[in-house]
């Protein structure tokens, strides 16, 4: 059995920091390593659209944001199938099929539908406020929506964020319980990759708060202009009780050194600031006392420059050339719908759903009735 990888995102915004050392890093690093038998990155608008269905505008705007965001990081759509979740039918009829085998229960123990719940007011009939809508159905049955786009290429590795965990597991369940009931192995148990970097697994903000997010407006986004990076890098939250350069400083909680975790090589020391031989020393100054957060700061500005640059100049090749990218996001939907034909087609068989396949149903109804 090959590898096959297997990843998305909803195109609900332009990309951020956060999603990049979270996955789209180790995307392009897994893309290259060729270690798998295919590959597929796809931009989730389906998932996108089960909370915003009045809003389908914002999503039809965010899918080029997205392609764009994923060449500028240098996936390779000769290596990658890149296409959009829309554009693959077969998804839903095996959402469909998967829906019978997940109850409404196991749904509402899903942790990340919780706290998405909660994040966006939806009520789950219990409890309601003014301030709370009602749970639309599409957004509280995304987890088995997601499974289908994960089972529809037998992916075996999704690399995703921490907050996935919850849903690749949901995943693993559907498939067990599919390949069990219908006494077959067809689809195959993904595996979730996590980046092995702690700080990259939850990036906060330029706040220093939760995670990177569009709402909190503490983002720093991978087409971000760089004065702008450099002003939200200058502004972001570091230690509050180091108030003067000569005392000690804590690096726990300190946004820039986390940064500086998710960021910085080695060879940037020498490049940028050959004072230091690499992150640990700087941080042992920082600790001691005598470092002032200014100058930790223009470092990171440097790192982030040097890294977000190439991006920057993929991104503007790309930006002249949208009817290109839609073309490359065409092609690749157009062959995510031939694998997924190929599987629904299996799924139909070990439910014994391909009626008109099926010499021996027809020949057992046909005996049934003949007088
Ligand atoms: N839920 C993911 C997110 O919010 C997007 C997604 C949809 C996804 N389907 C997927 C990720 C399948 C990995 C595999 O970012």
């Amino acid at each position: 059995m090959g590898r096959i990888i297997l990843t998305g995102d909803r195109p609900t915004g332009k990309l951020h920091l956060g999603h990049y050392v979270g996955s789209l890093r180790n995307r392009v690093l897994l893309q290259n390593e060729g270690n798998y038998d295919r590959m597929f990155v796809f931009i989730a608008d389906v998932q996108a659209l089960t909370d915003n269905a009045d809003n389908p505008e914002k999503v039809r705007q965010n899918i080029i944001e997205v392609a764009l965001d994923y060449l500028s990081c240098g996936l390779d759509p000769e290596k990658v199938t890149l296409f959009i979740q829309s554009q693959v039918p077969q998804l839903h009829e095996m959402t469909q099929f998967f829906s019978n085998l997940v109850t409404v229960q196991r749904l509402q123990r899903n942790p990340t539908v919780k706290t998405e719940m909660a994040l966006r007011g939806f009520h789950n009939g219990e409890t309601q406020d003014d301030n709370q809508r009602g749970l639309p159905v599409g957004f509280f049955t995304y987890p088995i929506s997601q499974a289908a786009d994960i089972c529809f290429c037998k992916a075996t590795t999704v690399p995703v964020g921490e907050d996935q965990e919850p849903m690749i597991e949901q995943c693993r369940e559907i498939v067990r319980s599919f390949n069990s009931i219908y006494k077959c192995d067809v689809l195959v148990e993904p595996e979730i990759l996590l980046p092995s970097n702690m700080a990259c697994r939850r990036l906060p903000g330029t706040d220093g708060k939760a995670k990177m997010s569009k709402s909190l407006g503490n983002c720093i986004y991978l087409s971000e202009d760089p004065k702008e990076m450099e002003k939200k890098v200058k502004g972001m939250f570091t230690d509050p009780g180091h108030l003067r350069v000569e005392d000690p400083g804590k690096i726990e909680g300190n946004t820039v050194f986390t940064y500086l975790d998710a960021f910085c090589e080695d060879g940037d020391f020498a490049n940028f600031w050959p004072e230091y031989q690499n992150l640990e020393e700087l941080k042992d100054h920082y600790r001691r006392g005598g470092l002032g957060d200014m100058k930790c700061k223009k470092f990171l500005i440097q790192v982030l420059h040097d890294r977000l640059e190439p991006i920057r100049a993929r991104r503007h090749a790309y930006e002249q050339d949208i009817a290109g990218v839609y073309d490359i996001l065409r092609k690749g939907s157009e062959a995510a719908c031939e694998v997924a034909a190929q599987t629904l087609h299996e799924m139909k068989d070990a439910m014994k759903i391909n009626y008109f396949d099926d010499a021996a149903l027809i020949a057992e109804q046909a005996a049934k009735y003949k007088l």
